[in-house]
């Protein structure tokens, strides 16, 4: 009777080692090569430690600054102490574009302090930059990269990659998509009444990276806008007790005085932080193919994303136009990578 059934054992022990393997292979086929891109700033060190809490499912290739609310090498330091902070000083960070392709500068130190942000002391981190400039860093890399492999979460002005592209207009082969905190539609902008920060800082660099044809994910703040803080969401980061959410709160807490009073909010958002939330969760966000082109002339709508939400132009649709998020599933995203930390 037993040799009968005597191949059951072997057959088990097959299978089991087959659904192992292949849960391996899937495991490390989610993990996203990613180039973050900021100008730190009070959200995107939120976002920077959001993603360095994220090994498991971002593969952080470098960090690249680029001048934007404060000056760059007020950006690079921040990017620096996001990464001492969470403990992840492997991670290179090359230093960009000192300032936008063409316009004048646009500083927002009166929204972001002098040092980028407020609410938490500064210092000189340990770890230096590593050597060269961003934009030979993304030239050299995804001219490199396999095919469509490498992610880029822009978290500023996008005057690095649109250098590295006009230069290297073939580097588009090694991206696989490139999320953009920026625009705005249906929310108005918060710089202009039409031009969202990070577009108007540098329009043509956002015209460069919009006409390169790389596939493109824009999070604008018609949703940014809608992720607010509160009392509630601010206690459960303050609640895991770690350095990371003193830093946090801390940051947050100045930050979101401005927007609530110039706005009229009832909490302050955490734009880039949704970046990293949409790469690690795109299901807590919705949105729809749509044709947008950019204003790149001076003027009253200097930097305006124009998003053709109804098809009207009947032009291709080159950009994923996100809409709407689930806020407390943002917020509870957060809490949860912060949680990581020390
Ligand atoms: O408009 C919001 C954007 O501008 C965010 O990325 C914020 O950090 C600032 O850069
Ligand atoms: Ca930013």
């Amino acid at each position: 009777m037993q040799h009968r059934f005597a191949f059951i054992k072997p057959l088990f022990r097959n299978l089991a080692l087959v659904s192992l393997l292949t849960s391996t292979v899937l495991y490390a086929a989610d993990k996203r090569d990613v180039i973050i891109d900021a100008d730190p700033g009070a959200d995107d060190m939120v976002a920077l430690l959001m993603a360095l809490a994220s090994p498991e499912e971002l593969n952080i290739r470098a960090i690249t600054t680029v001048s934007g609310k404060v000056r760059l090498e007020k950006t690079s330091r921040n990017a620096r102490l996001a990464r001492e902070w969470a403990g992840r000083e492997s991670v290179p960070i090359y230093a960009g574009a000192p300032r936008p392709m063409l316009r004048a500068p646009v500083y927002a130190e009166n929204v972001h302090g002098e040092e980028g942000f407020a609410g938490t002391p500064v210092h000189e981190p340990r770890q230096g930059l590593a050597h060269g400039s961003a934009v030979d860093y993304l030239i050299t890399t995804l001219r490199a990269a396999p095919p469509h492999s490498i992610t880029i979460a822009m978290l500023g002005p996008q005057t690095n990659l649109a250098l590295a592209l006009v230069q290297a207009p073939e580097i588009t082969q090694g991206i696989k998509e490139v999320v953009v905190m920026g625009g705005a539609h249906f929310n108005g902008g918060n710089v202009t009444p039409v031009a969202e920060y990070n577009v108007f800082a540098d329009p043509q660099a956002a015209d460069v990276v919009l006409n390169s044809g790389v596939k493109l994910v824009y999070i604008p703040l018609d949703v940014t806008q809608k992720i607010l803080t509160n009392d509630a969401r601010l206690k459960q980061v303050a609640d895991l007790g770690n350095r990371a959410s003193r830093v946090v709160t801390g940051i947050l807490g100045e930050y979101s005085k401005g927007d609530m009073e110039r706005f009229g909010l009832p909490g302050g958002p955490v734009h880039d932080a949704s970046v990293i939330a949409y790469l690690l969760k795109p299901e807590l966000f919705s949105g729809k193919q749509i044709h947008m082109s950019i204003e790149t002339h001076e003027g009253p709508t200097f930097g305006e994303t124009i998003a053709d939400w109804y098809g009207v132009l009947k032009k291709d649709k080159n950009v994923l136009w996100i809409e709407e998020g689930d806020a407390q599933g943002v917020w509870d995203l957060l809490t949860e990578c912060l949680g990581r930390l020390s």
